[in-house]
Order: C-alpha cells, then structure tokens, then sequence
C-alpha cells in the first residue's frame, strides 16, 4: 500500500514539492525560485502559468528522487502563497492577466474610498478581514474592470476565479476540479467565515459574479484526481489550505491559545481560538484556521508582509550580503543596541498598522554606521514587527502564550530566534521538521486518506529541536522596543 503524501507548497518567491512519510519526514525536496514582476510602485505580479510550469517541475523532480514512483504517493496536499488572483478562460485555462500577488497594493484608493464611505464594518463583521488591498476581492474586481473585455465575459459564465491553491488544482485534474477550501476561501474578502458561504452581500459590493467562485471544501476533502500524464499516476488531491493555515497544522497548534508564526517572504503569526471567531480590537484579522468535518477552527491572525524579504532585499537589491547566511555571523559581530532602525514597509505595513501607503526607511544613521549594523537592523524588524502583533495579542485580552512556534526559512538563524525571545519576552520553539508548511498539509492529505486516525495522532509527531528563552533585562527591551515604534511612526503616510 502506498504510504507517501506530496506535499505542493507554492509560496511567494518559489514553488517547492516535498514527499513525506508517514510518520512526518520529509523524503525529498525539489524547489524552483520564479520570477517577480514589479511593473509599478506598490504592483507585484507573478506569472500564473510559471506558477504552473514551476510546480510540475519541481513534483516530477520529487518523485524522482530516492528511488519514489508516482505509485507510492497515497494522496497530494495543495499549500499556497494565499490572496493572489488568477482569473483563467474556463475552458482553455489561460489566464487573462498574470498573477496579482497578495502584496500589490494597487487597489489602495479603491480600499480607502470604500472605507471612508462606512463599509469596514460590515466587511469585518462577515469577514473577519479589514478592507485593505492585500485581499482578493479587490484584485479581482481590477482584474474585471481593466483586461477589456473581462466584466463581459465573466457575466456569461466564461471567466474561473481562484486563488493559487484553486488554478494549480484546475490545472492538476485538467479542468474537471474547481474548488477551493475553507481557509483560502477566508482570504478572499468574499467569504462570509459565520455561514461558511459565499456572500451575496459582499458579492454585491465588490461587484463580482458569483459564476466565477470555486466551490468550497473542507481542508481535507475528495478534491480530485490529477491527470495521470502529468505526474505518472492518477493521485487524488485529499487536502488543501492556506500556506499559514497548513502551518498552524504542521506546528500541531490543535488546541486553541496555541500559537505559531512563520517567517517566509513575510511573517504571519496564528494563535488557535478554537470553535469561537474572536474579534479583534487591536486590528488583527479573525480567520479560518482550519475546517475539518464541517467543523470549523477559527483563529486570530497577525500578518505582516516583509520578513524574510527583508534579508532577500538586503542581498539582492542593496547587495550589502551575498549569502542569507552572512547575515547571522554580522549580526553576532553588532550585537543588539546598533542604534539603527530599519522599517521594511517596501509595500506597505501589515497588522496591526495596516498603511498601504506607508514606505521603508532606514533611521538612526551615524558616521559609524556599516554594512553589519544596517544588517542587524533588517533581522531585528522582523523581530520587532513579531513584537507588534504579539502586544496586539496581548491588548486583545488573549492569554500568554507559554511558547511561540517558529518555522520558516529564517528561523534556522539562531541569532534572530534568540533576539526573537528577548524582544517577545516569550520562549520561541523551533520544531524538528521546520516545512511544517507543506508537512501540515500533508497531514491534511493524509488525514483524509486514512493515514491518520485524528489531529492527537497527527500532534504526537510534532518534535522540539531547541528552545530560546527571554534572557534580555526588562528595561533594556523596552528601550529597543520604543525605538522601533518610534522608527514605525516616522515611515506613516498618516503621521
Ligand atoms: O498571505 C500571504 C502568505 O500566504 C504568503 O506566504 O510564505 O509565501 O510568504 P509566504
């Protein structure tokens, strides 16, 4: 019987296939960078069929290591960069107009004119999102009524909508699947996270026809079937979800108080709040964590946009590094009082900020001012933009979490894990398997393939590989921490 689950992880800057096993071990890995589009200020588009092109390859490249065959793969597992708008011909499968990506925040004064005419709140209410460009709908909508010819064509029913989990799954069963799940769905701005159905309301306001939307599943559900000449055999697709979502599933945070956070092109930080969709006071997004059964898990999420990017833009754009991994040895070398703020709002800021016209900028320069420290400084904002949506937690009334559950590429830097439990004042866990992006949604896969009895199973796999405790004094924190909130304050376009 095959045992095997493939593990798609389509993320921002690469497409990634991982094989695991059963019991949570990741087999092989195959992983192909794509190309970014940034036409104009605050626009970032990806090529949708290069989406395509570069998860085949890199699924045909998995299975072909160690010896696996397409027959051993019991079921795939579709995760995601999660917001990004594809629109595709329903037949042909072309889409119309490249990718628009989670980041593009050219719909800014489409989002502040509805705000300033009173939507938010009904947004909110059925949501659980804010109205902020980073969401589908309003991608979606530019995409209607900027490609000629677009609104038309999908009012006859001839245009697809979906996020990237939704046209890789289309482009896998040939066009006989268009579905999405739960927590892709909750991103979309369109999804009502109370009745589990699209809304009409919002459909309304957004002006979008409904004969564009996928139907929505469970993360762990009969998607389909792939075509059996695109990867050798005709494997369902047994789960799906947003790549945070898979996260908070592949970190085990099954009971609600848990928390995860991911540092990937940005850092999104999820705490499980069980069956009850907490409202956030302090401008965090309240969010499907998972739907299983019928049964929904909500969950309360703080998002912000640039953290490993960060250390990409240090590297390729101002090439102060060549190699990620400098970035730890310069940081050791600084220490942590350099003095200097970087603030990464390249495109914006997230949570709990939410100021799509806000810009970076680089503070506290001196004469001595090097290399090392303006690198410190691009670590430390990821740490400090964590701080923001932990103190937004915390002013919510949510209880201490008594770890934080890291995984992402950066977190293999043990200097910004340690910096990370300083500034948290929280011990920060960094699990055995760090792919717990694509491992969650393996599990999800594996889940409805019969692999797994329930989510305890699923929990008793999850392995520390080493804690960071707080050890910086009280004072010394809230001197960095004020730093940076004052630095944050200064890059507002609202002052
Ligand atoms: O919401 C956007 C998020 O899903 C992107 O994740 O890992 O590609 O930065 P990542």
């Amino acid at each position: 019987m095959s045992l095997y689950l493939l593990a798609i992880d389509q993320g921002t800057t690469s497409s990634r296939a991982i094989v695991f096993s059963a019991q949570g071990l990741p087999l092989a890995v195959a992983q192909q960078e794509f190309k970014q589009y940034f036409p104009k200020d605050g626009w970032v588009e990806h090529d949708a069929e290069e989406i395509w092109l570069t998860t085949l390859k890199v699924c045909r490249e998995a299975l072909q290591q160690e010896g696996l065959k397409a027959e051993d793969i019991r079921a795939i597992g579709i995760t995601n960069q999660r917001e990004t708008t594809i629109v595709w011909d329903a037949v042909t499968g072309v889409p119309i107009h490249p990718a628009i990506v989670w980041q593009d925040r050219r719909t800014a004064d489409y989002c502040a004119g509805l705000k300033a005419a009173g939507h938010e709140a009904l947004v909110a209410e059925k949501t659980g999102l804010l109205i902020d460009p980073y969401f589908s709908a309003t991608k979606l909508r530019w995409t209607l009524d900027n490609v000629p010819g677009a609104r038309e064509r999908a009012e006859r029913g001839e245009l697809r909508f979906g996020t990237v989990d939704c046209f890789l799954l289309w482009r896998l069963t040939g066009g006989k699947s268009h579905k999405t799940d739960a927590s892709n769905a909750s991103r979309t701005l369109l999804f009502n996270i109370h009745s589990q159905q699209w809304d009409d309301a919002l459909l309304e306001l957004f002006d979008i026809p409904r004969s564009l939307l996928p139907e929505v599943l469970d993360c762990a559900a009969d998607f389909g079937i792939c075509e059996p000449d695109l990867l050798g055999a005709a494997i369902p697709v047994l789960g799906m979800a947003g790549d945070q979502q898979a996260a908070l599933i592949g970190q085990a945070c099954f009971q609600p108080g848990m928390v995860k956070s991911t540092y990937g092109t940005g850092c999104f930080m999820i705490q499980n709040t069980g069956s009850t969709p907490v409202t956030s006071q302090h401008r965090l997004l309240t969010t499907v964590g998972y739907r299983l059964n019928g049964q929904v898990t909500y969950a309360v999420e703080g998002s912000i946009f640039v953290a490993g990017a960060a250390v990409q833009w240090l590297r390729d754009g101002i090439k102060l590094i060549s190699d990620a991994r400098d970035s730890e040895l310069l940081a050791e070398q600084t220490g942590d009082s350099c003095g200097v703020y970087l603030v990464p709002a390249f495109t914006g800021l997230g949570a709990p900020y939410w100021d799509p016209k806000a810009r970076g900028a680089i503070f506290g320069l001196t004469r001595d001012t090097g290399i090392k420290e303006i690198v410190t400084a691009g670590l430390q904002s990821v740490c400090y933009q964590t701080c923001d949506l932990l103190q937004a937690m915390r002013q919510d009334g949510a209880a201490e979490p008594s770890a934080l559950r890291v995984d992402g590429g950066m977190v293999v830097n043990n200097w910004v894990m340690q910096f990370l439990a300083d500034i948290l004042g929280v011990p920060v866990e960094r699990p055995e398997v760090t792919e717990t992006t694509a491992l969650g949604v393996a599990y999800l896969a594996g889940l409805q393939a019969g692999l797994y009895r329930d989510l305890e199973e699923i929990a008793s796999h999850w392995h520390r590989q080493r804690r960071f405790e707080p050890r910086m004094a009280e004072g010394h924190r809230h001197t960095l921490y004020s730093g940076w909130l004052d630095a944050v304050k200064r890059v507002r376009s609202e002052g």
